[in-house]
Parts: structure tokens; sequence; C-alpha cells
């Protein structure tokens, strides 16, 4: 038997958010129940049959808590509260039970770097210099020549400090100017957090996701960011990626937080604890922790994120394994609320090809909603653009409301979503690209990803086996996964033409089990594999 990279594990030794495939609802637009436009927490109770019937095993909510909504909810004015357009606390709780009962998990997005400018603990912070929480939020003076602390910019586009005219200080937000960030070199705000944290542990949630991870601390000493190397800007541009967040972002400290939330974590049974994190491999990888004692999870975004290319993705794949610390767990995502969506990055035509990617490569793998049929980035007039994101910098063309429309459905109005004219408009072809046409279509997306998610959890290689990088060439990527005596191959065409796949040591024979064209089911190959353009084959070996 060869000998993987990493070493052949068994189902059973694993966790459940290690064999599990993780799906992300965008809660305002999977299903509305009260006729207003927006999704809300029955609309997914209703939902959660479609869910179970896809296989998956985990769901991840963004922010349904009480919120202006000056950011869809990643604004934040009381972390315990449910805000009414999603319901009511009894509607979470029958949801989180709706979900047990289905044996299905329940992830929640915390949002600890930031609140609402709204929330009470800020109300408070601003109300005078002495005031008991004025420490809990980044305050500053301004230069002695009444400058900005430093050069600091927001995520959304302007500067990052706001000036109170009340106390005559600058407050720092790396987001809005609505979206203050919480000060986590305070006792009081960690303490505080936790507290925040229990509370929803105790309630039964299997964990969260954690909202901007990478930017919970910041440089004591609010150092300058540099420019980007080699831009050629113009410094009154104030576009955050102009500068390198090294003083912003990532400190070092922001590991003993980490450390923090992952005890809490540990304090319940089989809970996870999963980062958002937007950093070079090198860097994203840290955030496992000393001893894998920081977040189970330290999102993977790679594929979110690098050009469609057979030799870049099969380059990151291995950099990631062999930059994994040794008992990191590894995970992979391609969709989600902030980006585009795969298929319009990648393609309709290279849609399933990615699926096969993500449900065959070593790690937990997450799933955007819709994603499941090839929903694609709608095209929304500039005057429905409600993204603050989008709005700040129009001409950047960076909106990420394309990517949060409502989930289609069916034909009926509004694609199922809603009797209501939803909160972001449906594409035209909604009455032909929706679940309920899918599910009766064998060659659809949807089935393809169903019967992926259920090869995936019936072999254990697939979930939890090792990974072999086998050949990669400028269309092409190909590995093996295997555990005890099963070995599956995978080869993907990434390019639009035909394309060999030709290992130069080995030779491999078997048969299809799954692949973008149905036809090639239980197919038998041997030596060199013929694939069609934008073709993938998921092969079990002999
Ligand atoms: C994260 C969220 C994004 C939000 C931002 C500020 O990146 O995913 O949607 O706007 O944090 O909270």
């Amino acid at each position: 038997m060869e000998q993987g990279i990493t070493q052949p594990s068994v189902k059973s030794q694993h966790l459940w958010w290690q064999n599990g495939v993780i799906y992300q609802i965008y809660p305002r637009s999977f299903q509305d129940s009260n006729g207003d436009g927006v999704g809300d927490l029955q609309g997914i109770i209703s939902r959660l049959d479609y869910l179970q019937w896809l296989g998956v095993d985990c769901v991840w909510l963004s922010p349904i808590f009480s919120s202006p909504m000056a950011d869809f909810g990643y604004d934040i004015s009381d972390y315990q509260g449910i805000h009414p357009l999603f319901g009511t606390m009894e509607d979470f709780d029958e949801l989180l039970g709706e979900v047990h009962n289905r044996g299905m998990k329940l992830l929640l997005d915390l949002v600890p770097n930031h609140t609402s400018d709204q929330h009470p603990w800020f109300l408070e912070s601003r109300s005078s210099k002495d005031n008991p929480k004025r420490d809990w939020y980044i305050w500053h003076d301004g230069k002695a020549d009444g400058g900005l602390p430093n050069n600091w910019l927001s995520v959304f586009g302007g500067h990052a400090w706001e000036w109170d005219e009340v106390t005559q200080q600058y407050y720092y937000h790396a987001f809005l100017k609505e979206q203050p960030d919480l000060n986590w070199r305070n006792p009081q705000v960690q303490e505080a957090m936790m507290n925040v944290m229990r509370f929803w542990l105790d309630k039964g949630i299997e964990g969260f996701r954690v909202d901007v991870m990478w930017h919970m601390v910041k440089d004591e000493q609010l150092r300058d960011n540099p420019p980007f190397p080699g831009s050629t800007f113009d410094p009154n541009d104030l576009i955050y990626d102009h500068y390198t967040p090294v003083y912003s972002t990532d400190q070092p400290e922001v590991h003993e937080i980490v450390h923090m939330m992952r005890a809490v974590t540990d304090e319940y049974d089989d809970r996870v604890l999963i980062g958002e994190i937007y950093l070079p491999i090198h860097k994203l990888v840290t955030y496992y922790g000393q001893d894998n004692k920081g977040a189970h999870l330290p999102f993977n975004f790679q594929l979110l994120t690098l050009p469609w290319d057979a030799p870049a993705i099969a380059m990151a794949i291995d950099e990631y394994e062999g930059a994994l610390p040794a008992e990191g767990w590894p995970n992979w995502v391609l969709g989600n609320h902030d980006k585009p969506r795969i298929s319009s990055r990648v393609g309709r035509e290279q849609a399933k090809v990615a699926a096969l990617l993500l449900l065959t490569l070593r790690g937990t793998p997450t799933i955007y909603y819709g994603d499941e049929i090839g929903m694609r980035d709608v095209a929304i007039p500039m005057n429905e653009i409600v993204d603050p994101q989008g709005l700040n910098m129009p001409d950047l063309n960076i909106s990420r409301d394309p990517a949060r429309t409502p989930m289609q459905w069916s034909g009926e109005i509004n694609a199922g979503f809603s009797t209501h004219k939803p909160w972001l408009r449906l594409p035209f072809n909604s009455g032909r690209v929706n679940v309920e046409k899918q599910k009766g279509d064998m060659y659809s997306k949807l089935h393809f990803y169903r019967k992926l998610i259920s090869l995936r959890k019936e072999h254990a290689a697939l979930n939890v086996g090792s990974y072999r990088p086998i050949y990669a060439d400028q269309q092409l990527i190909s590995y093996v996964r295997e555990s005890g005596n099963e070995r599956f191959l995978i080869v993907l065409n990434l390019s639009h033409r035909p394309a060999y796949f030709k290992p130069r040591q080995e030779s491999y024979s078997g048969t299809v089990i799954l692949g973008t064209e149905i036809e090639r089911i239980g197919m038998q190959v041997e030596d060199i594999i013929t694939l069609g353009g934008d073709e993938g084959l998921l092969i079990r070996l002999s």
C-alpha cells in the first residue's frame, strides 16, 4: 500500500466537525415566513427538511441578533437578543430543537471585534471620558496638530477614526463608524464576551464562527500602516487595500484572546470554534494556536481568493497541507456572504468541478447556501445597492449584495422565498434555476452535490482519509484519498479544453463512481484518462 503524506485514519476517531459538512445560511435570504420580504427563523425551520435531504451536518447562521442593521446584522446592539425581523428567542429555541431533531448541529456567528454604536456598552463609553466603560472601546486624542491618531483606514472606505464632538476624542472603527471596535486589551471586555459565548453554548449550540478574528487586537502604539508595496496610488483615495494592515490586524496578542475563546468552548463537550481569517497561509495556520489550543478551524479561504488556475490551486493545496500543524484539521470554503459566488467567479461550466474539489479535499467543507443549485451573483441596479461596502466605494464594484440574494426555491412568485417583494431582487431566470426544478432533474447541480455529500459520508477515505497529490499541469489537478483499504483518485480539469491525465510514475485503474457528466459513472478507467473540458472524475481505485 502506498503511503500518503498524511496518515490514514479511522472514521470513528474523528469528531463531527471533522467528518461533517457545514452549510452557511444568510438568514435574511433563506426563507421568509411572515411576508415582509426578509428571511427569518421560522422560514429556516420550514426548510430544514431540505437541508437534511441534501445531507449537510451542520448549519451556520450569519448574525440573527438585535442590530440597527447598518451592516446587516454585523453591527450588534444586544448579543443575547434576537432581532424581531428574524423572530423571537422562542423561535430560536424551536430552531435549535428542530436542527437537533434532525441529527444536525447549529453554529452561530460571534462578532466580538466590534459592537453597534447603539450597543449600551458604547452609549455608556461615549457618554464621558471618565465613564467606567470608556476603556471598553479604542478612544484616542488627535495628534498635536489636531490630525487623526494615525493613518489607519476602514475596510469599508475612508478613515477608521471618528471624531466625537462631546468628549473631544476619536474612536476607532475597522468597519463602519456605526461599528466601533472593542478594546480587547481590557479584561472586562474579555469577560463580557466570554459570558456571551457561555449564554449560547448553555443553550446547546455547537459552536461559533468568529467574525474577523484577526482584527481583534491592534498595535498598542497605534503605529501607521505602511503603504502596500509597489502601489502607486493617490493617498487621498483612502482605500483600505492600498495599505498593508500590519499594525491594525494580526497582532501577536490576538492569540491570547483566541486561546481564551477556545478555553470557553472547551468548557463544553464536542463544540467547535471557527475563525474568519483572511491571511496568507503561513499566518493563517498560527491561529490553530500553541498546542492546537486556538481555533479548531481557522477558515481557509484560498478557493475564494485564488485565480481558478490549475497550477496555482495545486500549489496552494500542497502549501496548505504542508503548513498545517501536526494536529491541525484542514478546512475549505467555496463561498460566503462577502465574496462573489463560485458560479460567477469560475463560470457555470466549472461549478461542478469546484464542488468536486471542495467535497473531496481533505478537511471540513463549508457550502454557501444556493451554491448547490449554481446560484450566480445577481445584477443589482445601482439604485438598489444596500451593502455599505458597495455604497461607500461605488467605483470599485465590490458590493456584496449580488451574492446575498434570496434562495431560489421554486418557480412560484419570488422564487418561493417570500410572498412579498424580497429585500434584494431575484435573477430573471429564477423560474428556471431553482431547487424544485433541480430536484426533478438527475443531471442537476443539486443532485450532484447531494450525491457527492453522500459518497463523502459513506467512505471514510473521502472525508478523513489521507491526501496525496498525484499530478498537476496547466489544466489538471489530481490527488488520491485513502483510508484502510479504500483508495479514490480525483482528477479535475480546471480548463474548458480536453486534457489527458498521464501520471509519470504510476498507473491507475478503477471505476468512476461520480463524474461531472453522469454518463461516466460505472466506466472503467486505466492508465491514461481522457477528460473533456470542464470535466471532473471521482474514481474508486481497484
Ligand atoms: C466580516 C463579515 C462581514 C462584515 C464584517 C464586519 O468580514 O463576514 O460580512 O461586514 O466582518 O463585521
